[in-house]
């Protein structure tokens, strides 16, 4: 087992709807650092880079207008295996598939208003965290 990172994104339906404490607290409780944090609102233009591997597909533009449509919150979460950790904790991408208890089951009410996003593989999350943070803003 090693020590990684991965970006963490709290979407704009669950800052809305004021889910960010309950979110953060399972960050907590399954024993993640957050070892960077900030509240964003990209543009149009930064949600289609973030997402720029699903450009093409039939809902990367209602996908890219949900994430530039209010602020999100950014984290980069460090603990052993954070990358698959993390994606356990949110649950699958559909909520309706997604495990009880599970992020995106509790929060999430569709496939797009999933509540939350994670890297997939570590250099996806090299690729993510860069998107959001400088070196000097990571703890
Ligand atoms: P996320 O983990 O942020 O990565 C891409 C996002 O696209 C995904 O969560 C979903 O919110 C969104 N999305 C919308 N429709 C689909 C779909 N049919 N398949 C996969 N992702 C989808």
């Amino acid at each position: 087992m090693s020590i990684q990172r991965t970006l963490a994104l709290i979407k704009p339906d669950a800052v809305k709807a004021g889910h960010v404490g309950a979110i953060l607290g399972a960050i907590e409780k399954n024993e993640f650092r957050i070892v960077a944090m900030k509240l964003v609102h990209l543009t149009k233009k930064q949600a289609e880079g973030f997402y720029a591997v699903h450009r093409g597909k039939n809902f990367f533009t209602p996908l890219t207008d949900f994430m530039s449509a209010g602020p999100i919150v950014a984290m980069v979460l460090e603990r052993e295996e954070a990358i698959l950790k993390w994606r356990e904790v949110m649950g699958a991408t559909d909520p309706a598939k997604a495990a009880e208890g599970s992020l995106r089951r509790t929060f999430g009410t569709s496939i797009q208003y999933n509540a939350t996003h994670g890297s997939d593989a570590p250099e996806t999350a090299a690729f993510e965290t860069r998107y959001f943070f400088d070196e000097l803003e990571i703890c």
